[in-house]
């Protein structure tokens, strides 16, 4: 297929990944600071056994019973808070995102929805519907009738009049008008769905306070409230399990993706028993291969390794380390307007000015390109792609960090120096 671009002006051709390193074709080895999909480092040894184990003794689906999707289940609803205690599994966070919808129209018969500026959710119709990401760029055909869309609670870019303290409640603002903009037209959302740290948006950590109050607003009008963690769950902030637990919040459903088969394809879906009661409306939700007995020992593996080598303290620990990295960094080069993090998940904005904030877009990719050819694997996010986004796997040391440091200081040299 044609409409697909690939990273980079000269491509790379990966071989081989082990740990925070991946191989190409000519033996060259790049850190991969942004593939949070190996989540525990390419080709960890534990995952490649208990798929290799379990794929040489038996896969079935979830028509049979099987020990596996049990004690998943158990030991994935046990890292979420009380209540949140019911999992459906599927292949991909676009699925397990549509069966969030599914579920939030048959509890509350509608189908409008309240969603972040900028999100993206997924790869399905009605998801792209759900994504301004989208809709809104090359292709896109527009905000969909039923979409309803609340600004990005990005503090950085916030109205100098703010006072820091009401950032939550004045980001909340625009949920409030959203929904009033709905209660005019006669509707009410089914449910508000964003990611805990909406990624693609720039890797923008929500203010203090600010789900709390969504949430309030979104259940007042009977609304359900979705936690897409497909990028940022599994201990990636390190001082939770979840990023939405950075808020003091508990979701209605949390879906899940990316990382929690450390690459083999499969995700999730955790909600309450009310609403997996409700849901059991008779039509039913048949996975072919969510939930099989070998992604469920992926799963559990990657759930093992994570408790075992503390790989939430690794994220923690490395991610505080890396940000004040940055930030002596920013002390350098002007450029730099922001540093942003949460454990492994990171930020750096760029901009021309730092009183107008006018995005470093060329700079932002001239830093992405520089840091390849100097071996190490970032990215560009954000409305005008001048956030270098970094999501390194949870094993990344100390010595990987320093690397990396290396790597950013001599190429914002160098295109500092060249004039972006
Ligand atoms: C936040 C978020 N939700 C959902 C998805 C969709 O996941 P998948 O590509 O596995 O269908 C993505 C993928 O990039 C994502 O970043």
């Amino acid at each position: 297929m044609p409409n697909l671009s690939i990273s980079y002006s000269e491509p790379i051709k990966f071989v081989r990944g082990e740990g925070a390193w991946l191989i190409d074709d000519r033996g060259r080895a790049y850190l991969d600071c942004f593939n949070n999909v190996c989540h525990l480092g390419h080709a960890h040894p534990d995952i490649v056994e208990a798929i290799c184990t379990q794929s040489a003794r038996l896969n079935t689906n979830t028509r049979y019973l099987h020990d596996a999707v049990v004690t998943y289940a158990e030991r994935l609803t046990a890292t979420l808070p009380e209540g949140l205690s019911v999992a459906s599994f599927a292949c991909s966070g676009s699925e397990a995102n549509s069966l969030a919808l599914r579920m939030a129209r048959t509890m509350t018969g509608s189908n409008d929805a309240l969603v972040l500026d900028w999100a993206y959710h997924g790869t399905t119709q009605e998801l792209i519907d759900l994504s301004p990401y989208k809709y809104k760029r090359k292709g896109g055909k527009g905000k969909p009738a039923h979409v309803f869309e609340a600004a990005i609670p990005d503090s950085y870019r916030a109205p100098l009049d703010w006072p820091v303290e009401e950032y939550a409640l004045r980001f909340a603002e625009s949920i409030g008008e959203q929904i009033e903009t709905m209660r005019k037209q006669g509707r009410a959302p089914a449910f508000f769905i964003a990611e805990s740290i909406p990624s693609v948006a720039g890797q923008v950590i929500l203010p203090e306070g600010y789900l709390r109050e969504v949430y309030r607003m979104v259940r007042a009008v009977g609304g359900l409230c979705i936690a897409d963690e497909v990028q940022v769950g599994f201990g990636r902030v390190g001082s939770h399990w979840w990023a939405f637990e950075m808020q003091g919040v508990v979701p209605d459903i949390v879906t899940m993706g990316k990382p929690i088969g450390n690459g083999h394809p499969m995700s999730a879906l955790v909600t309450t028993r009310e609403i997996a009661d409700r849901f059991n409306n008779g039509m039913e939700y048949f996975n072919t291969f969510g939930g099989n007995p070998v992604s469920c020992a992926a799963g559990l593996a990657v759930l093992d390794v994570i408790e075992r080598d503390r790989l939430r303290d690794n994220a923690a620990a490395i991610g505080a380390y890396l940000v004040a990295r940055f930030r002596a960094m920013q002390q350098r080069y002007e450029v730099i307007g922001d540093v942003r993090g949460q454990g492994l998940f990171l930020g750096i904005e760029l901009v021309n000015n730092r009183k107008t904030k006018e995005p470093a877009t060329a700079f932002a990719r001239k830093v992405n390109e520089g840091a390849k050819v100097r071996g190490v694997l970032i990215g560009t996010e954000g409305p005008q792609d001048n956030v270098l986004k970094m999501r390194p796997p949870m094993v990344f040391s100390r010595a990987d960090a320093d690397h990396l440091i290396e790597v950013l200081e001599d190429t914002f040299a160098m295109v500092s120096a060249e004039g972006a």
